[in-house]
Protein backbone atom coordinates (compact mmCIF):
# COMPACT_ATOMS: atom_id res chain seq x y z
CA UNK A 1 0.00 0.00 0.00
CA UNK A 2 1.82 3.19 -1.04
CA UNK A 3 1.24 6.43 0.54
CA UNK A 4 1.19 9.53 -1.35
CA UNK A 5 1.95 12.26 0.75
CA UNK A 6 0.33 15.97 0.32
CA UNK A 7 2.74 19.34 -0.52
CA UNK A 8 2.59 21.51 1.68
CA UNK A 9 4.35 24.95 1.70
CA UNK A 10 7.87 26.00 2.64
CA UNK A 11 6.28 27.84 5.73
CA UNK A 12 4.50 24.93 6.91
CA UNK A 13 7.49 22.83 6.84
CA UNK A 14 9.56 25.76 8.69
CA UNK A 15 6.56 25.78 11.37
CA UNK A 16 6.75 21.60 11.61
CA UNK A 17 10.64 22.02 12.43
CA UNK A 18 10.33 25.32 14.62
CA UNK A 19 6.76 23.46 17.13
CA UNK A 20 9.10 20.12 17.11
CA UNK A 21 12.08 22.46 18.98
CA UNK A 22 9.06 23.72 21.19
CA UNK A 23 7.59 20.61 21.89
CA UNK A 24 10.91 19.20 23.03
CA UNK A 25 11.51 21.85 25.56
CA UNK A 26 8.01 21.94 26.89
CA UNK A 27 7.92 17.82 27.57
CA UNK A 28 11.89 17.55 28.61
CA UNK A 29 10.59 20.53 31.19
CA UNK A 30 7.18 18.91 32.60
CA UNK A 31 8.26 15.43 31.71
CA UNK A 32 4.98 14.86 30.38
CA UNK A 33 5.80 12.59 27.45
CA UNK A 34 3.60 9.67 28.54
CA UNK A 35 0.58 11.37 28.32
CA UNK A 36 1.60 13.33 24.55
CA UNK A 37 2.17 9.96 23.57
CA UNK A 38 -1.45 8.65 24.59
CA UNK A 39 -2.79 11.66 23.30
CA UNK A 40 -1.30 11.31 20.26
CA UNK A 41 -2.67 7.30 20.09
CA UNK A 42 -6.02 8.56 21.22
CA UNK A 43 -6.68 10.61 18.48
CA UNK A 44 -5.38 8.04 15.69
CA UNK A 45 -6.49 5.12 17.35
CA UNK A 46 -10.11 5.40 16.58
CA UNK A 47 -9.69 4.76 12.52
CA UNK A 48 -11.99 2.61 11.30
CA UNK A 49 -10.86 1.19 7.84
CA UNK A 50 -14.27 -0.15 6.61
CA UNK A 51 -15.92 3.33 6.91
CA UNK A 52 -13.27 5.51 6.68
CA UNK A 53 -13.96 7.33 10.05
CA UNK A 54 -12.04 8.44 12.89
CA UNK A 55 -8.62 8.35 13.08
CA UNK A 56 -5.72 11.29 13.54
CA UNK A 57 -7.16 13.92 12.36
CA UNK A 58 -7.46 16.74 15.19
CA UNK A 59 -11.04 15.48 16.11
CA UNK A 60 -9.48 15.72 19.97
CA UNK A 61 -9.93 19.08 19.74
CA UNK A 62 -13.45 18.81 20.79
CA UNK A 63 -15.06 18.54 23.76
CA UNK A 64 -17.16 15.60 23.07
CA UNK A 65 -14.15 13.53 22.24
CA UNK A 66 -12.40 14.90 25.05
CA UNK A 67 -15.18 13.58 27.24
CA UNK A 68 -15.55 9.74 26.13
CA UNK A 69 -14.23 7.50 28.94
CA UNK A 70 -11.46 6.06 27.48
CA UNK A 71 -10.23 9.88 27.51
CA UNK A 72 -10.05 10.85 31.06
CA UNK A 73 -7.20 13.11 31.55
CA UNK A 74 -6.37 14.00 28.18
CA UNK A 75 -7.52 17.58 28.92
CA UNK A 76 -4.56 17.97 30.95
CA UNK A 77 -2.07 17.32 27.71
CA UNK A 78 -4.22 19.42 25.76
CA UNK A 79 -4.10 22.47 28.56
CA UNK A 80 -0.27 21.61 28.68
CA UNK A 81 0.13 22.03 24.77
CA UNK A 82 -2.10 25.30 24.60
CA UNK A 83 0.92 27.54 24.78
CA UNK A 84 2.48 26.23 21.83
CA UNK A 85 -0.47 25.52 20.01
CA UNK A 86 -1.66 29.38 19.63
CA UNK A 87 2.25 29.68 18.44
CA UNK A 88 1.60 27.79 14.99
CA UNK A 89 -1.59 28.86 13.80
CA UNK A 90 -0.72 27.89 10.71
CA UNK A 91 -0.65 23.72 11.76
CA UNK A 92 -3.23 21.74 11.81
CA UNK A 93 -4.60 20.60 14.84
CA UNK A 94 -4.23 16.63 13.57
CA UNK A 95 -0.70 16.95 12.67
CA UNK A 96 0.03 18.96 15.92
CA UNK A 97 -1.06 16.09 17.66
CA UNK A 98 1.23 13.35 15.76
CA UNK A 99 4.15 15.76 16.18
CA UNK A 100 3.43 15.49 20.06
CA UNK A 101 3.56 11.85 20.02
CA UNK A 102 6.45 11.54 17.67
CA UNK A 103 8.98 13.66 19.95
CA UNK A 104 7.69 12.13 23.55
CA UNK A 105 9.14 9.13 21.86
CA UNK A 106 12.43 10.79 20.93
CA UNK A 107 12.66 12.41 24.26
CA UNK A 108 12.22 9.66 26.00
CA UNK A 109 15.57 8.06 23.87
CA UNK A 110 13.06 6.15 21.87
CA UNK A 111 13.72 5.88 18.17
CA UNK A 112 13.01 8.17 15.54
CA UNK A 113 9.61 8.08 13.54
CA UNK A 114 9.53 9.51 10.17
CA UNK A 115 7.06 12.93 10.50
CA UNK A 116 4.95 13.29 7.32
CA UNK A 117 3.01 16.49 7.77
CA UNK A 118 -0.15 17.44 6.09
CA UNK A 119 -3.31 15.91 7.66
CA UNK A 120 -6.54 18.29 7.51
CA UNK A 121 -9.01 18.36 10.42
CA UNK A 122 -12.45 16.83 10.28
CA UNK A 123 -14.99 18.83 11.39
CA UNK A 124 -16.51 15.71 14.05
CA UNK A 125 -15.59 13.53 16.45
CA UNK A 126 -15.96 9.56 15.81
CA UNK A 127 -18.08 7.58 17.69
CA UNK A 128 -16.69 6.55 21.30
CA UNK A 129 -16.32 3.31 21.80
CA UNK A 130 -13.09 2.60 19.44
CA UNK A 131 -10.26 2.31 21.46
CA UNK A 132 -9.01 -1.05 23.10
CA UNK A 133 -10.56 -2.35 26.90
CA UNK A 134 -8.02 -2.60 29.32
CA UNK A 135 -9.75 -5.45 30.68
CA UNK A 136 -10.23 -8.36 27.73
CA UNK A 137 -8.13 -10.23 25.66
CA UNK A 138 -6.30 -10.81 22.61
CA UNK A 139 -9.64 -11.62 20.65
CA UNK A 140 -10.87 -8.24 21.32
CA UNK A 141 -6.98 -6.69 20.77
CA UNK A 142 -7.54 -8.04 17.27
CA UNK A 143 -11.08 -7.35 16.91
CA UNK A 144 -9.88 -3.23 17.53
CA UNK A 145 -6.08 -3.12 16.09
CA UNK A 146 -6.71 -5.39 13.24
CA UNK A 147 -10.54 -5.55 12.13
CA UNK A 148 -10.87 -2.06 13.23
CA UNK A 149 -7.59 0.18 12.56
CA UNK A 150 -6.36 -2.61 10.12
CA UNK A 151 -3.10 -2.84 11.97
CA UNK A 152 -1.39 -6.70 12.44
CA UNK A 153 -0.37 -8.48 14.94
CA UNK A 154 3.33 -7.73 15.23
CA UNK A 155 1.71 -3.97 15.60
CA UNK A 156 -0.17 -5.17 18.03
CA UNK A 157 2.73 -5.96 20.15
CA UNK A 158 5.32 -3.75 19.26
CA UNK A 159 2.74 -0.73 19.99
CA UNK A 160 2.25 -2.42 23.49
CA UNK A 161 5.66 -1.89 24.49
CA UNK A 162 4.83 1.54 24.40
CA UNK A 163 3.97 1.00 27.96
CA UNK A 164 6.86 1.72 28.75
CA UNK A 165 6.26 4.79 29.16
CA UNK A 166 3.98 5.97 31.70
CA UNK A 167 1.54 4.74 34.51
CA UNK A 168 -1.67 4.21 34.83
CA UNK A 169 -3.92 6.76 37.21
CA UNK A 170 -6.63 5.63 39.22
CA UNK A 171 -8.93 8.14 38.92
CA UNK A 172 -8.32 8.32 35.06
CA UNK A 173 -9.12 4.68 33.99
CA UNK A 174 -9.37 2.70 37.75
CA UNK A 175 -5.91 1.35 37.57
CA UNK A 176 -3.11 2.59 39.52
CA UNK A 177 1.07 2.25 38.93
CA UNK A 178 3.37 2.51 36.54
CA UNK A 179 4.22 -0.88 34.39
CA UNK A 180 8.47 -0.44 35.11
CA UNK A 181 10.56 1.07 37.37
CA UNK A 182 12.08 4.13 34.83
CA UNK A 183 8.94 5.39 33.57
CA UNK A 184 10.21 8.55 31.47
CA UNK A 185 12.31 6.11 29.72
CA UNK A 186 11.21 4.69 26.14
CA UNK A 187 13.19 1.31 26.19
CA UNK A 188 12.29 -2.38 26.01
CA UNK A 189 11.44 -2.89 29.61
CA UNK A 190 7.86 -3.04 29.49
CA UNK A 191 8.73 -7.05 27.54
CA UNK A 192 11.15 -7.81 30.47
CA UNK A 193 8.90 -6.75 32.68
CA UNK A 194 6.11 -8.74 31.07
CA UNK A 195 8.39 -11.97 30.99
CA UNK A 196 9.08 -11.72 35.00
CA UNK A 197 5.95 -11.22 36.54
CA UNK A 198 3.88 -9.40 38.83
CA UNK A 199 5.95 -7.03 40.95
CA UNK A 200 5.74 -5.05 44.08
CA UNK A 201 4.97 -1.40 42.56
CA UNK A 202 4.55 -2.27 38.95
CA UNK A 203 1.39 -3.25 37.42
CA UNK A 204 0.50 -5.20 34.19
CA UNK A 205 -3.03 -4.78 32.52
CA UNK A 206 -4.78 -8.17 31.95
CA UNK A 207 -4.23 -6.78 28.26
CA UNK A 208 -0.58 -6.40 28.39
CA UNK A 209 -0.55 -10.05 30.30
CA UNK A 210 -2.85 -11.56 27.38
CA UNK A 211 0.00 -11.30 25.40
CA UNK A 212 2.05 -13.77 27.12
CA UNK A 213 -0.60 -16.40 25.93
CA UNK A 214 -1.01 -15.94 22.41
CA UNK A 215 0.87 -18.28 20.27
CA UNK A 216 1.44 -15.24 17.69
CA UNK A 217 1.75 -12.29 20.27
CA UNK A 218 4.04 -14.35 22.53
CA UNK A 219 7.47 -15.05 20.36
CA UNK A 220 7.28 -11.04 20.19
CA UNK A 221 7.36 -10.33 22.97
CA UNK A 222 10.22 -12.18 23.94
CA UNK A 223 11.59 -11.46 20.71
CA UNK A 224 11.29 -7.14 22.31
CA UNK A 225 12.76 -8.85 25.96
CA UNK A 226 15.65 -10.28 24.33
CA UNK A 227 16.89 -7.62 21.45
CA UNK A 228 15.97 -3.76 21.67
CA UNK A 229 16.71 -2.61 18.28
CA UNK A 230 14.33 -5.60 16.91
CA UNK A 231 12.22 -3.48 19.15
CA UNK A 232 12.91 -0.05 18.45
CA UNK A 233 13.00 -0.84 14.50
CA UNK A 234 9.32 -2.62 14.96
CA UNK A 235 7.83 0.34 17.06
CA UNK A 236 9.06 3.21 14.80
CA UNK A 237 7.15 1.02 11.80
CA UNK A 238 4.05 0.42 13.56
CA UNK A 239 4.07 3.48 15.28
CA UNK A 240 4.24 5.20 12.00
CA UNK A 241 1.21 3.08 10.19
CA UNK A 242 -0.45 4.46 13.65
CA UNK A 243 -0.42 7.73 12.89
CA UNK A 244 -0.63 7.55 9.57
CA UNK A 245 -4.48 5.82 9.68
CA UNK A 246 -6.44 7.01 6.89
CA UNK A 247 -3.38 10.07 5.71
CA UNK A 248 -2.17 9.84 2.46
CA UNK A 249 -3.72 6.50 1.03
CA UNK A 250 -2.56 5.98 -2.86
C1 LIG B 1 -3.20 -2.58 23.58
C2 LIG B 1 -4.24 -1.92 24.04
C3 LIG B 1 -4.09 -0.82 25.06
C4 LIG B 1 -4.79 -0.71 26.21
C5 LIG B 1 -5.92 -1.62 26.67
C6 LIG B 1 -4.26 0.45 26.92
C7 LIG B 1 -4.73 0.89 28.14
C8 LIG B 1 -4.16 1.91 28.88
C9 LIG B 1 -4.58 2.32 30.19
C10 LIG B 1 -5.75 1.74 30.96
C11 LIG B 1 -3.77 3.34 30.58
C12 LIG B 1 -3.82 4.12 31.88
C13 LIG B 1 -4.42 5.50 31.67
C14 LIG B 1 -4.38 6.30 32.97
O1 LIG B 1 -4.95 5.81 33.96
O2 LIG B 1 -3.76 7.38 32.99
C15 LIG B 1 -2.81 3.55 29.53
C16 LIG B 1 -1.79 4.47 29.60
C17 LIG B 1 -0.90 4.68 28.57
N1 LIG B 1 -0.96 4.13 27.31
FE1 LIG B 1 -2.07 2.54 26.76
N2 LIG B 1 -3.28 1.01 26.18
C18 LIG B 1 -3.13 0.29 25.02
C19 LIG B 1 -2.28 0.55 23.99
C20 LIG B 1 -1.44 1.65 23.93
C21 LIG B 1 -0.73 2.08 22.75
C22 LIG B 1 -0.86 1.42 21.37
C23 LIG B 1 0.01 3.17 23.12
C24 LIG B 1 0.92 4.03 22.27
C25 LIG B 1 1.47 3.65 21.12
C26 LIG B 1 -0.25 3.41 24.51
C27 LIG B 1 0.35 4.40 25.27
C28 LIG B 1 0.08 4.65 26.58
C29 LIG B 1 0.87 5.55 27.42
C30 LIG B 1 2.15 6.28 27.00
C31 LIG B 1 0.23 5.58 28.67
C32 LIG B 1 0.69 6.35 29.92
C33 LIG B 1 -0.07 7.65 30.08
C34 LIG B 1 0.34 8.45 31.29
O3 LIG B 1 1.32 8.12 31.99
O4 LIG B 1 -0.31 9.46 31.56
N3 LIG B 1 -1.14 2.50 24.96
N4 LIG B 1 -3.06 2.66 28.51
Amino acid sequence: MGKCYPTVSEEYLKAVDKCKRKLRGLIAEKNCAPIMLRLAWHSAGTYDVCSKTGGPFGTMRFKAEQGHGANNGLDIALRLLEPIREQFPILSHADFYQLAGVVAVEVTGGPDVPFHPGREDKPEPPVEGRLPDATKGCDHLRDVFVKQMGLSDKDIVALSGAHTLGRCHKERSGFEGPWTANPLVFDNSYFKELLSGEKEGLLQLPSDKALLCDPAFRPLVEKYAADEDAFFADYAEAHLKLCELGFAEA
